[in-house]
C-alpha cells in the first residue's frame, strides 16, 4: 500500500507548492559559505596552483571551493577553520567502523616501528587472506592489490584467461574503477557510452545493458559466445542509485552458469558493509570471483580479489599453463594488512554491520517521513547501510520500511529517472547549505558507519528539513 502525498489535507503541505529553489537563497547560501569556510579558500587557491581543478578525486570537486578537513573521529570531522561536520563520505565508504577506529589505529601504530614496506612476504598478508576467506563465502584464494580499480583489472584479466573470451558484460550505472575495460557506461549518457582517452576499439569489448533485465541478460549471452564475464555492483550501480536485489543475483548466477561466463561480484563498497560476507552471504549467491576494497583494508589503501581457486590459479606459474603476470608494489601491504585484520576481526561477528544497517533505516525512514511532513518533494531510499536523496520527486509516497532491503524503489527502478544526469547546481547548493548545517555528504547520499548514533541522525534530520525550508522558501 503507497500513499501519494500530494493530497489537500490542512496538516500537509501541497507538494506543488515547492517545486521551485529560490535562486536568491541559492545566492545567499553561496555568500554565507564562503565567510564560514574562508580558512579553507587559501588552501583552495594553493591548490589550484598545482593540482588540477585544486583536487585528487573527481568526487571532491566543489564550488567555489571545497572545504579542507582537518581531523577525524567516529562519526564527525573537523575543517581547518574548526568547523565540526557529521560525516556521511565515512572515507568514500571506506570507514565502517568510524574514523580513528581504537582497535585499527593500535594495530597500525605496533606496525607502523616495525615495517612500513618489507619488500618481501609477511606473515600479516597471510592473516588478512584467512580472515577474507572466513568471512566471505566464495573466497577460496585471495590475491590483494594496491585498490578497488587494481581489483577490477585483475578479476577481468583473470576471467578473460580462464574463459578464452574478450568481452564483458556491466550494467549502466554501476561503476568499478576508472580502468578502460569498465568506465564505458559508469556514467550518463548511457546511449553514448564514449570515454575520452579510451580508443573506440577497446569500448567495444564492453557491452552495457540496464540493470535488472534478466531478459536482456540471457539475450547478450546467447548471442554473443565472446563474453567472459558479467560484472556488477551486486546492491546496485553507484551503491543503490538503482537497488539491485536477491533475485536478480540468482538470475544471473543461473545464466552465467547456463552460457559458462564468469560471474564477478564488485564488492568494493558492500563487502563486509551488507553483512560480514558481503551481498554474497546476505543474499547466498556464490559469485566466481570477488572484487574488495575500502573496508577490507580497514580504511587505508587495499584491495583484492577472491575467487575460485582454479580460476585465481592462473596468477601461479604452472607448467603449459597461461600465466597472468601481477607484481604491484603495494600488494599486501603489511601496514594495511594490519589494519584490515584489525577491521574484519571486529565485523566477523555480525554486530557492525547490523548496526549500520539499523541507522540507515532508520535515516531513510524518518526522512522520509520529514519530507511528507512537509511536503518536501524528496525521497530517501535505497539499501543496508546507504541512503541515497532524490529531488523533485513527484511518485508515490513510501510506506516505512521494515527490513534493510524492502524499502520503496522510486519510478520502480528507472534507470535514467534514478541515475540519469543530474541537477549539479541544485546539489551543489544543498550541500553546501548542508554544511552550513554542521553535515558533509558527497553528494545527495551516503554511508552509515557504526560510530554513527541516534543523536547525529535526528540532527541529520533537522539540518535537512532546515535546508530544504531555505530552498524551498519564497
Ligand atoms: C563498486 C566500486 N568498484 C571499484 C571502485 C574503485 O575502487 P578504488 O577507488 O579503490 O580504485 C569503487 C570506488 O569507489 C567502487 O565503488
Amino acid at each position: 500500500m503507497t500513499e501519494r502525498i500530494v493530497k489537500s489535507t490542512k496538516e500537509t503541505p501541497q507538494i506543488s507548492d515547492k517545486i521551485v529553489v529560490n535562486d536568491q537563497a541559492k545566492r545567499e547560501i553561496m555568500n554565507r559559505y564562503e565567510m564560514r569556510f574562508i580558512a579553507s579558500k587559501q588552501f583552495a587557491e594553493r591548490a589550484r596552483r598545482v593540482l588540477p581543478a585544486g583536487v585528487t578525486h573527481d568526487l571532491r570537486t566543489f564550488n567555489p571551493f571545497p572545504v579542507y578537513m582537518d581531523r577525524a573521529l567516529g562519526s564527525h570531522k573537523w575543517d581547518v577553520g574548526g568547523n565540526e561536520f557529521i560525516d556521511y563520505w565515512s572515507g568514500h565508504g571506506a570507514m565502517l567502523l568510524g574514523h580513528s577506529n581504537p582497535k585499527v589505529l593500535e594495530a597500525v601504530a605496533r606496525q607502523l616501528p616495525r615495517a612500513t614496506h618489507v619488500g618481501g612476504s609477511h606473515e600479516l598478508e597471510i592473516e588478512w587472506a584467512e580472515g577474507v576467506s572466513r568471512l566471505v563465502p566464495s573466497a577460496e584464494r585471495v590475491r590483494f592489490t594496491g585498490s578497488g580499480t587494481e581489483a577490477t583489472i585483475m578479476a577481468i584479466r583473470l576471467a578473460r584467461i580462464f574463459t578464452g573470451r574478450n568481452k564483458i558484460l556491466k550494467f549502466a550505472g554501476h561503476f568499478h574503477g576508472w580502468h578502460d575495460a569498465v568506465s564505458p557506461g559508469s556514467d550518463p549518457p548511457y546511449d553514448q557510452p564514449s570515454v575520452p582517452g579510451i580508443p573506440p576499439e577497446v569500448q567495444k569489448y564492453t557491452v552495457i545493458i540496464p540493470p535488472n533485465r534478466p531478459d536482456l541478460v540471457e539475450e547478450q549471452l546467447r548471442q554473443d559466445s565472446d563474453i567472459a564475464c558479467v560484472i556488477l555492483e551486486p546492491t546496485g550501480g553507484h551503491w543503490g542509485a538503482v537497488p539491485i536485489r536477491g533475485e536478480f543475483l540468482k538470475t544471473l548466477r543461473e545464466l552465467t552458469i547456463k552460457y559458462g561466463n564468469l560471474l564477478i561480484f564488485d564488492e568494493v563498497i558492500t563487502g563486509f558493509r551488507v553483512s560480514p560476507g558481503g551481498a554474497q552471504g546476505y543474499y547466498q549467491v556464490k559469485p566466481d570471483l570477488t572484487s574488495m576494497a575500502k573496508i577490507l583494508a580497514g580504511g587505508l589503501p587495499g584491495g583484492g580479489v577472491a575467487g575460485r581457486e582454479d580460476v585465481l590459479a592462473f596468477i601461479e606459474n604452472r607448467p603449459g599453463k597461461a600465466k597472468m603476470r601481477h607484481p604491484g608494489t603495494y600488494n599486501g601491504n603489511p601496514v594495511s594488512a594490519a589494519a584490515g585484520i584489525a577491521a574484519l576481526k571486529q565485523i566477523e561477528n555480525g554486530e557492525v554491520c547490523a548496526r549500520a544497517n539499523s541507522l540507515a533505516l532508520l535515516l531513510r525512514n524518518r526522512l522520509n517521513e520529514e519530507f511528507a511532513l512537509h511536503g518536501f518533494p524528496w525521497i530517501a531510499y535505497s539499501d543496508f547501510s546507504m541512503f541515497r536523496l532524490l529531488p523533485n520527486y513527484h511518485g508515490p509516497r513510501p510506506v516505512k520500511a521494515t527490513s534493510d532491503n524492502n524499502g520503496m524503489i522510486p519510478y520502480e527502478g528507472d534507470l535514467h529517472l534514478l541515475d540519469g544526469p543530474k541537477d549539479s547546481s541544485l546539489i551543489q547548493t544543498f550541500r553546501q547549505a548542508l554544511m552550513l548545517q554542521g553535515v558533509d555528504m558527497p553528494g545527495l547520499g551516503g554511508w552509515l558507519t557504526t560510530a554513527h548514533s541516534e543523536a547525529d541522525i535526528e540532527q541529520t534530520i533537522q539540518a535537512v528539513i532546515h535546508v530544504l525550508d531555505e530552498l524551498y522558501s519564497n
